[in-house]
């Protein structure tokens, strides 16, 4: 048997890293992961091939066109005003603007409301009340006279981290998220490298202040839609890469039940265009890198520490749109390798419009007449 002494040097350095890195690395791991990082198994995380979609298109990017270049920066979701024209987003310098889409040639970008901290979610309530669910505050109230009123930061004595999603039931009820009372906006990445479910669908009771948590234990709740009849509400949870229907009345009234899993991307906010679709938005496409980091806690564990060292991409490209219909079934995605970031698709008119967080603009497609076929 070799010994130390007899051993060659660089056998002996070779084994004994074998033996000291492993330990090495779980010190290093456990002395410079965040104060309270504990990264969990995540749960409900498909790994089967992603949903088939009949009608793709995946280089969008040739046939989209900029609206309002250089003034609406990292914009995130869409409030359309089908009565005015008016299209609204929430930009990343705290304004809410509005473009002008009657004039569909040349839309006019016009300054609303400055929120002050970071629109996410919007949509419009009863006497043409803009909703916002802002980052930062909660959920804002912004009133036509442009007055702005914070409606609620908190429920079961937990303060919003990263209030996300909103969308208005003609009754008007407020069904909104928060992705999660643990992280924010700048912390999110830890909070999913983490792995654990801090995100609440809750609904605002305009009529009664009554803020009330429904659904709890969501990995990343973001968009929120009603569905047109009123009776279920459609939430996403980003990190399942999944929707699912909260059914407010019926039968069925208070559970959860699946709407669509295995998405081709991660969603994030959730429109009905008024005709039969939601449009969901995908922030990055799906991959394997995103699979693995899903299913293994010490990859995250040490992908947190490395973040602090090394500069790791945002984004994982392939974002896009997806449109599926009132049941759920997936039938066109709207995709392009270089597109990072899209938080929000709605099919207004002849257009599908898009947003970017890392644009200076938002985008269009026009869908008419049908895009060429090898796209
Ligand atoms: C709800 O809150 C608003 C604003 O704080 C207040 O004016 C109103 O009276 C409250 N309504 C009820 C029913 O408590």
């Amino acid at each position: 048997m070799a010994t130390a002494a007899t051993m060659p040097a660089p056998l002996f350095v070779l084994l004994l890293s074998c033996l000291v890195a492993p330990v090495a690395i779980s010190i290093l791991l456990y002395s410079l992961a965040p104060e309270g990082f504990d990264a969990a198994p995540i749960h409900g995380y498909s790994f089967e091939k992603s949903i088939a979609v009949a009608e793709k298109k995946e280089r969008v990017l040739r046939f989209s066109e900029r609206v309002g270049d250089g003034r609406l920066t990292g914009c995130e979701d869409f409030a359309y005003d089908a009565e005015s024209g008016y299209l609204y987003t929430g930009c990343d310098d705290g304004w809410i603007r509005r473009v002008r889409l009657l004039n569909a040639d040349e839309p006019e970008v016009e300054d609303w409301v400055h929120v002050g901290g970071r629109p996410a979610g919007m949509a419009f309530g009863l006497d043409k009340c803009l909703l916002v669910a802002d980052v930062h505050k909660g959920l804002l109230m912004v009133k036509e006279d442009k007055s702005i009123h914070l409606l609620t930061d908190e429920a079961e004595g937990l303060k919003f981290g990263l209030t996300d999603g909103v969308d208005v039931a003609s009754d008007g009820v407020i069904y909104f998220t928060d992705a999660s009372y643990k992280y924010t906006v700048d912390t999110y990445m830890t909070g999913f490298l983490e792995g654990r479910p801090y995100g609440r669908l809750m609904s605002f009771d305009p009529y009664t202040n009554q803020t009330t948590v429904l659904v709890r234990d969501l990995y990343f709740a973001n968009g929120v839609s009603l569905s047109p009849d009123q009776h279920s509400v459609i939430f996403c949870d980003t990190v399942l890469r999944s929707c699912k229907r909260y059914h407010i009345d019926g039968d069925k009234k208070g559970t959860v039940e699946k709407f669509i899993d295995n998405l081709p991307g991660l969603p994030d906010n959730i429109r009905y265009d008024g005709d039969g679709h939601y449009w969901i938005g995908l922030s990055d496409g799906r991959n394997f890198a995103f699979d693995m980091i899903v299913k293994y806690p010490l990859l995250r564990k040490m992908l947190v520490v490395i973040r602090k060292y090394v500069r790791m991409p945002e984004s994982l490209g392939h974002a896009g749109v997806m449109s599926v219909t009132l049941d759920g079934n997936p039938v066109s995605l709207y995709s392009d390798p270089e597109l990072d970031l899209v938080t929000t698709g709605l099919k207004i008119g002849k257009h599908l419009y898009y947003t970017s967080l890392v644009s200076s603009y938002i985008s269009r497609i026009d869908l008419t007449p049908s895009l060429p076929k090898d796209l």
